[in-house]
C-alpha cells in the first residue's frame, strides 16, 4: 500500500479510535444529566465508530509493525449540549475536509481496500452529524431526544432512529442485523 495512504489510514483510524471511547464518556454524562435517550445516541454512534475503525484496521491487515499515530480529536467534559457540539463538529470535519481528501488521495493512488473503508466511514458520518444536530436542538429545549429505536449497521455504522428502513440504505446490509440500543 502507498505510503500516504497508509497514513492517512492509520490516522483515521485514530481519530475513529478516539471517537469511539470520546462518545462513550458523552454517553454517560447525557446519562447522569437525565438525558437517557441521547446517552443512548452516544453509545450507538461510539460503537459505528468501532466498525470504522476496524474497517480501516483490516484494509491494512498486511502492514504490521509500530508507528506513531497522528490525528486530530476534540476534548473537554463540558455540558451535553456542549458535548452534542463537539460531536457535530468532529463528525462535520470528517465528512467535509478529512475523508474527502484522503479518498482523493487513496482514488489515485488505486488503493481499492482504503476507498471502500472510507467511503462507507463518510456517508455515516453525515448521518451521525445529522442526529447530534437533532439531539442537541432537544437538548437546547430542555428535553431528551425522541426516538422510536436507537439502530446501528454493524457493516458500515449508519444509524437509524426510526426502524422504517427495509435493508441499509447506505450498504445494503440486512436489516436483521442491526443492533439495537
Ligand atoms: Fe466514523
Ligand atoms: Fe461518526
Ligand atoms: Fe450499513
Amino acid at each position: 500500500m502507498n505510503a500516504m495512504t497508509q497514513d492517512n489510514l492509520r490516522s483515521a483510524f485514530g481519530g475513529e479510535s478516539m471517537a469511539h471511547m470520546r462518545y462513550r464518556i458523552w454517553g454517560e454524562t447525557a446519562k447522569k444529566e437525565g438525558f437517557p435517550t441521547v446517552g443512548r445516541l452516544f453509545m450507538c454512534t461510539s460503537d459505528a465508530e468501532q466498525v470504522h475503525a476496524t474497517l480501516h484496521f483490516k484494509a491494512m491487515k498486511d502492514i504490521k509493525g509500530d508507528f506513531s499515530v497522528t490525528s486530530g480529536a476534540g476534548f473537554g467534559l463540558t455540558s451535553t449540549s456542549e458535548n452534542l457540539q463537539g460531536a457535530i463538529n468532529g463528525e462535520t470535519f470528517e465528512f467535509t475536509q478529512m475523508y474527502p481528501a484522503y479518498i482523493a488521495v487513496a482514488e489515485m493512488q488505486k488503493e481499492d481496500s482504503a476507498v471502500r473503508a472510507m467511503k462507507y466511514a463518510i456517508e455515516a458520518e453525515k448521518v451521525h452529524a445529522k442526529l447530534f444536530t437533532k439531539a442537541k436542538e432537544a437538548v437546547d429545549a430542555g428535553k431528551d431526544l425522541e426516538a422510536k429505536v436507537v439502530l446501528l449497521c454493524p457493516v458500515c455504522g449508519y444509524i437509524s432512529l426510526t426502524g422504517e428502513e427495509d435493508n441499509c440504505p447506505l450498504c445494503n446490509a440486512k436489516k436483521e442485523l442491526f443492533k439495537s440500543y
